[in-house]
Formats: structure tokens, sequence, C-alpha cells
């Protein structure tokens, strides 16, 4: 990627709801404790979205705050996209209403989905775009309404989940700045460990669907924890390699945030002192799409990037799918 247009982050915003769930509120909906969930999960809290809030209302606030970092107007942003498992609709798509919603008239628009991956699919993606000069910027989302999709009743998730909405817009940088490599991969024959079955075409709504809770989140948690160990270690240095750079040379780390047992296997296979790895799953807990960008706005908003750092983020989620990339700031 180095000989060609170097393409980086040029604003950032972010949204959380302002109701918060805390693990003693859970104490009282299921059979769970807060030693439990600090201990095996790191979460202490989530944000949760108002009955009347939808993934494109996340999402525009987090946008809104972006376009005004990156001071650009909303007609001249030339792509939208809505990384997200919890669109507002099927169709059209979240990116769709968002961009109506901003008033970015033209600009393209669509939703990708790559789970808790889909920020750094979503990235690479437009950072194609705009390196082979078709468009000249986009706004990139993560957005999602997880507690819509989780079942309340069960454990093994609803302590896991929350909603938000982290945007970047991305654009030419100076030489030597912005994208250096991505890493993105799927391992489709490990999606039935993390899925939401029904209202799709192969099982659409009915009154058994609803009654079977095939709208909820079902997660094999020891599973995906597994893969997720292991994809987020081979990710790494595949994408250090791509960028020709080596563990060391890493300013910033910002992993998914699902688990600080995850976060901390990572840390230790790259050496990395906490003073150097970006961690709030235990104000946000697991975002899913929203989780990395989070992460990275705050970052930024903290003032942990220098001009120059060089920053990995990583992820995995359903797909099953991982993404990895090498920013320089
Ligand atoms: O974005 C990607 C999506 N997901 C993830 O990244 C999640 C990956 N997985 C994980 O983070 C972990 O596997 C979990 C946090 C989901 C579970 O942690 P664990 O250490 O793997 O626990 P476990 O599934 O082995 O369960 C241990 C025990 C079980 O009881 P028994 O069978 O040993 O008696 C569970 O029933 O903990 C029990 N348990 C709970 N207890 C209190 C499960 N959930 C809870 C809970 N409160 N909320």
């Amino acid at each position: 990627m180095k000989n060609l247009r170097p393409v980086g982050i040029i604003g950032t915003g972010k949204y959380v709801p302002e109701k918060i769930l805390t693990n003693s509120d859970l104490e009282k909906i299921v059979e769970t404790n807060d030693e439990w969930i600090v201990s095996r999960t790191g979460i202490r809290e989530r944000h949760i979205a108002a009955p009347d809030e939808a993934t494109s209302d996340l999402a525009y606030e987090a946008s809104i705050r972006a376009l005004a970092s990156a001071g650009l107007k909303p007609e001249e942003l030339d792509l939208i996209i809505v990384a997200t498992i919890t669109p507002d609709t099927i169709f059209p798509s979240t990116a769709c209403v968002l961009q109506d919603k901003l008033g970015a008239k033209g600009a393209a628009a669509f939703d990708l989905s790559a789970a808790c991956s889909g920020f750094v699919y979503s990235l690479a993606t437009a950072v194609g775009f705009i390196q082979n000069g078709m468009y000249n910027n986009a706004l990139i989302i993560g957005a999602d309404t997880l507690s819509r999709i989780t079942d309340y009743t069960d454990r093994n998730t609803c302590v896991l989940f929350g909603d938000g909405a982290g945007a970047v817009v991305i654009g030419e940088v100076p030489k030597g700045r912005g994208f250096q490599s991505f890493d993105l991969g799927a391992e489709g024959a490990g999606g039935p460990l993390l899925k939401l079955e029904g209202g799709g075409s192969r099982l659409p709504a009915t009154v058994e669907t609803v009654e079977g809770k095939k709208h909820f989140i079902y997660m094999n948690g020891r599973e995906v924890f597994k893969f997720a160990v292991r994809v987020m270690g081979a990710a790494t240095e595949k994408v250090l390699g791509k960028a020709g750079l080596a563990k060391e040379d890493i300013d910033l780390f910002i992993p998914h945030q699902a688990n600080i047992r995850i976060i901390q296997s990572a840390m230790q296979r790259l050496d990395l002192p906490p003073e150097k790895c970006v961690i709030n799953v235990d104000k946000y807990a697991n975002t899913s799409a929203a989780s990395i960008p989070l992460a990275l706005v705050e970052a930024a908003e903290e003032g942990r990037m220098k001009e120059g750092d060089t920053v990995l983020m990583v992820g995995f989620g359903g797909g099953l799918t991982w993404g990895a990339s090498i920013l320089v700031w």
C-alpha cells in the first residue's frame, strides 16, 4: 500500500446512549453477580439505547461530531458505510437512512455486515475506493444497538453487550501517514457459534420464531473465546508483517472490546505495557461494530495518539470474521 495515495483519518466522533445499565442492575434481572461479570469479562456497565433510539440515531450523533472534527459539510461526503448487525430495518440500509438525516445528498451509502469486525472491514473497503481515485473521502461508522437483539433472561449473553456508535471521516493525508496495511479474514464454518437465526430468508419471522427466541443472539462463548485468542494473535502478526513492522513498533493497541481476558492475552503476546493499550470494555461492554471506533475515538479525544504514532487495531466476531489494520496517526 506504500506507493498508493496515502489515506488516513481526518475526523472522529462518538456517541453512547444516556442510560447506563450496571452489573448490579443486572443482578436484579438474572442470576448473576458483579464479581462474576468483572472477573470473567472486565465489564462494569454498559449504555442502553432509549426506546425511540435506533442504530441510525446513534450513528447520526457520532457522524455529526466526526464531520465537525474533520471540518467537512455533509454535502461534501462521497461515501457512507455503516458497519452494523442491528440495522434500523432489513432494508433500506441504515447508511441510506443516515445519508438522508445528514443531508449528504448524492453520497453513495451502504451497510456492511461483518459483526464486530465490521468497522475494520469497512475501513479497508473505503480506503480502497479512495486509493483508486473513485472517491476523495468517506464517512465510516461502526454502530450497533445490541440491546434490541439480546435476551435479558439469558445470563450467558445479556451481561456482555451494550449500545453505541463511533465514526471517522477518512481522506487523503500527508505522505508517510494513514493506513499502512489490512488483514481481513473469515471462517464461515464457525458461523453457528455466534448467530441470530430468525427474521432472514432462511427462517422468516413467525409466532414460532418469536416464541423460540430466534430473534436474539445465540453464542457459544467458550468456543468464540478460543477463536478470538487464536485469530487476534495471527491477524496481528500478519498485519504487522504486511506493513514491514515489528511488535516493538506499536505505539497504541486498539483491540475489540469483548472481554478483558482476551485483550490481556493479546497484550501478553505483543509484550505490550498497559499504557500502550486502549481498554474501555469496563464502561461500554461489547458494542460489536462500535467497539473499535469507540476505543479509537476515545483515545484520540484523550490525546493518547501523537502525529506519526503507529496504531494497531484488531477485531474478531460473528461470521466468524476478523480484521486488523496498521495506521500511522
Ligand atoms: O464480539 C465477539 C463475541 N463474543 C465474545 O468475544 C465472547 C467470547 N467469550 C467470552 O468472553 C467468555 O467465554 C464468556 C464471558 C462468555 C464466558 O466466560 P467463561 O470463563 O468462558 O465461562 P463459561 O462459559 O466457561 O462458564 C463458566 C460458568 C458456567 O457455570 P458452570 O457450567 O461452570 O456451572 C456458567 O453457567 O459461569 C456460568 N455463567 C455465569 N455465572 C454468573 C455464565 N454466565 C454467567 C453470569 N453470571 N452472567
